[in-house]
């Protein structure tokens, strides 16, 4: 039975989802040569209920952004809840640069479905909160964060409100606070889906270059299929009925072909490759 190991703050959807802790990597512990995160047979159920998924198996190497698409209910979200260690699988393991770590919070870095930034704290405020809810002095926490703003395009704004910027810039916000919770695995669920159609297609790119930068590893929900498409390396898909009776599997894992000179997402969309991986994706979605 999958036990909720504690009520986090964002349980519900809204706010941080693992406890932050200090900005150190986990890199480098555990077997150097296994994917940054692997998930093996994970059987997934909330407290009382029937299996929502069953044996679940992926993973995610440094520097990749793999994405899981699935329709609504099927089960992704809950798949993110266990890989974060907030949730306790039924049956399956979670490893952590080849470490287990199954229902073990705060290893991972992880971005909510609705990620909201707090309105009444300024901007270099929000970002520094895993430092400061870590134990980090306030002063400290800035003096770290405050380098990081540029390469998150949030030169000059650290003493504005969230309220003052635009939807990007809240969203780079947010990310940066997830890189700060100090995890190179980062899970994010539905990273873009408040954003308009532009402000989506810059920060695919802008998100693919920064975690290539950073050699993140990234696992991605998303319903959109063309940002799967467009961002990741691989894809999961995930298909089942769980409120129906049908717990999800992973119906496939579709690799993305990324020709020579369209590694930027906005290219890649224009190209045949990207047009023949939409639709592998979209009829196994159909089915
Ligand atoms: N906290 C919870 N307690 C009990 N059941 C839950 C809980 N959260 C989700 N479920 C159930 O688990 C199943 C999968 O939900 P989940 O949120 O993982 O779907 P999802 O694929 O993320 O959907 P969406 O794309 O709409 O976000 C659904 O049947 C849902 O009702
Ligand atoms: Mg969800």
């Amino acid at each position: 039975m999958l036990r909720r190991k504690r009520d986090a703050p964002g349980a519900d959807g809204e706010g941080e989802g693992t406890a932050p802790s200090p900005a150190t990597s986990s890199a480098g512990s555990g077997d150097p040569l296994a994917p940054s995160l692997e998930a093996r047979s994970l059987t997934l159920a909330w407290e009382g209920g029937p299996d929502v998924v069953r044996d679940v198996s992926l993973h995610v190497g440094s520097g990749e952004v793999v994405c899981l698409v699935g329709r609504s209910g099927c089960g992704k979200t809950t798949i993110l809840h266990a890989l974060s260690g907030l949730t306790r699988p039924v049956s399956g393991t979670v490893l952590l640069h080849g470490r287990d770590v199954t229902g073990t919070p705060g290893q991972v870095s992880y971005m909510l479905q609705k990620d909201l930034l707090i309105p009444s704290k300024r901007i270099i405020d929000n970002v520094c909160l895993p430092l400061v809810v870590g134990g980090m002095p306030r002063a400290e926490a800035r003096a770290k964060a405050e380098p990081l703003m540029e390469r998150f395009g949030l030169a000059g704004t650290e003493e504005r409100w969230p309220g003052e910027l635009s939807g990007g810039m809240r969203q780079r916000a947010a990310f940066m606070r997830t890189y700060l919770m100090g995890n190179d695995v980062v899970l994010l669920d539905e990273p873009f889906s408040a954003l308009d159609a532009l402000t989506r297609t810059d920060m695919r790119g802008w998100y693919c270059r920064m975690s290539a930068e950073l050699s993140l590893a990234t696992l991605a929900i998303t319903h959109d299929v063309d940002e799967a498409v467009s961002m990741a390396s691989r894809i999961y898909v995930l298909r089942g009925n769980p409120s129906g009776g049908v717990p999800s599997t992973i119906a496939r894992e579709v690799v993305v072909d990324r020709p020579e000179g369209a590694s930027a997402p906005e290219e890649f969309a224009l190209t045949p490759a990207f047009l023949e991986a939409k639709r592998e994706v979209l009829s196994l979605l159909g089915g």
